[in-house]
């Protein structure tokens, strides 16, 4: 197992190129087990996320020819081989959840491992099944599994049109919809025989890239406010399509940028889907300007000021770049409050901070109190998720000393190239193995 020794105390400077996003490549490649045609993806991240939804996929009987350096990748699904998604590749990553819908989309049965928990939250798939049943489908839990069948009509299983509720609660005022629940119901109401509309859909710009798509494909899919109304096809045919830029990635180096008083490029990049993200870093004291294809972030001789954050569903300040975020706020001059109402459990991170010399205090679930400290100090520190390592990276870049992070894996799932990219913008980190 892999894990890093970051130097701290440097600067990051220069540009990077931001890759394709992990969480759309994960819809979009679930979305091609629709059709029996090729779908040809372009601007695919070289991840270990992307690996696991393709070694699923070629389960369920997938050719996929995947050239990693030129990032495209080309998925046939001629037909279905089996319909089931085993715990050995499910438990892996909660995303696997997308071939429910796909699978009942395609031919009418699905037998998915139910996703466990994992470090940010109990993250339960209620209002996805619920949404499977208000498309006709009939689900049921055995031994671990989800198993669902659409209803049986002339000899071809398939789902009916029906009305789909995504909102999953309202906390403190916010209205938390489902993201995962969104794209389980789209996958599975662009084929249904009828009309579908998804009540309080995800708003997040990764589903109108899966939309965009769909509709490519032959799908009747558009957006009506707070609502997605679809009217189902017969069928869907293959497609080329580009996966739009990472916003989660682009959001960490911008921080990094600020966090080391740096100044980096980042090419590809969507300011546009980043709006309260680049509002928030402007606050803290960066300087953000438009180049030719993406956007610079300038945190040369800033002084950090603290920003409060409130985290919510899409266009609120992401949850993934929350923990990268608070950790910048731990050297600012003064305190910034977090309200975390997607995953309350999001906060282990902080314990890590603390061993770094961050003053953080939990006030309760998802709310802390972070007082920028003059200095972070150097640790043995670990990730306990995706975003956590990579804010624990940043965090040990201008450390006073040399921060050890352990479980480092967790990164690899999202950040292509991590390590080189930032080695490349001037930080001094080494990837060694844990001796066991
Ligand atoms: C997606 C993103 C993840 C991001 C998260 C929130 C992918 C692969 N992952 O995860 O990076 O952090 O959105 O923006 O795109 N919930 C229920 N019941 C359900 C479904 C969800 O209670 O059936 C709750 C969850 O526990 C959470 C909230 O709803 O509190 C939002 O979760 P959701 O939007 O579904 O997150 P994911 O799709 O899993």
């Amino acid at each position: 197992m892999d894990y890093f020794r970051i130097q701290g105390g440097t600067t990051l400077e220069g540009a990077v190129k931001i890759r394709g996003a992990k969480n759309s490549a994960l819809e979009l490649i679930a979305a091609s087990l629709l059709t029996d045609r090729q779908v040809v993806l372009k601007n695919v991240p070289t991840l270990a996320d992307i690996e696991t939804i393709i070694e699923l996929l070629e389960n369920h009987g997938t050719i996929v020819e995947w050239d990693r350096d030129a990032h495209t990748l080309k998925l046939i699904t001629p037909q279905i081989k089996d319909t089931k998604a085993p715990y050995e590749i499910v438990c892996k990553m909660r995303a696997s959840i997308y071939v429910l819908g796909a699978l009942l989309g395609r031919c009418g049965e699905a037998k998915v491992s139910s996703p466990g928990g994992c470090a940010i939250g109990a993250r339960p798939v209620g209002v996805h099944l619920d949404a499977m049943e208000a498309l006709g489908a009939k689900v049921e839990l055995h031994h671990g599994y989800i198993v669902a069948e659409a209803p049986l009509e002339n000899g071809r299983r398939r789902l009916k049109g029906g009305r789909v509720d995504a909102l999953v609660r309202v906390s403190d005022g916010v209205r938390i919809t489902t993201w995962g629940g969104t794209v389980n119901a789209l996958l599975a109401a662009a084929t249904a025989d009828g009309h579908t509309t998804i009540k309080d859909a995800a708003q997040e710009p990764e589903v109108d890239d899966l939309i965009a798509m769909l509709n490519l494909m032959g799908a009747k899919i558009e957006r009506a406010g707070e609502d997605i109304e679809i009217d189902g096809v017969e069928k869907l045919h293959g497609c080329e399509y580009s996966v739009m830029p990472d916003r989660t990635e682009a959001g960490t180096y911008a921080i990094a940028a600020l966090m080391t008083r740096g100044r980096i490029e980042l090419e590809g990049a969507d300011m546009s889907k980043l709006g309260i993200v680049i509002e928030k870093l402007a606050s803290a004291g960066a300087k953000i300007e438009p180049i030719e294809n993406g956007f610079a972030v300038d945190g040369r001789g800033a002084a950090i000021r603290p920003v409060d954050i409130d985290v919510a569903p899409y266009p609120g300040f992401p949850t993934d770049l929350q923990s990268p975020f608070m950790t910048l706020m731990c050297i600012a001059d003064g305190t910034s409050r977090l309200n975390e109402t997607i995953f309350e459990n999001r906060l282990i991170y902080t314990s890590e901070l603390a061993r770094m010399c961050a003053n953080i205090k939990v006030l309760g679930p998802g709310t802390a109190e972070f007082n920028g400290v003059k200095a972070l100090c150097a640790a043995d520190v670990m990730a306990s998720d995706l975003r956590s390592g990579a804010a624990l990276t940043i965090a040990g870049l201008v450390a006073e000393g040399e921060t050890i992070l352990h479980r480092v894996y967790h990164i690899y799932r999202g950040y292509e190239n991590f390590v080189a990219n930032l080695n490349a913008l001037g930080a001094k980190i080494t990837v060694e193995k844990e001796v066991p």
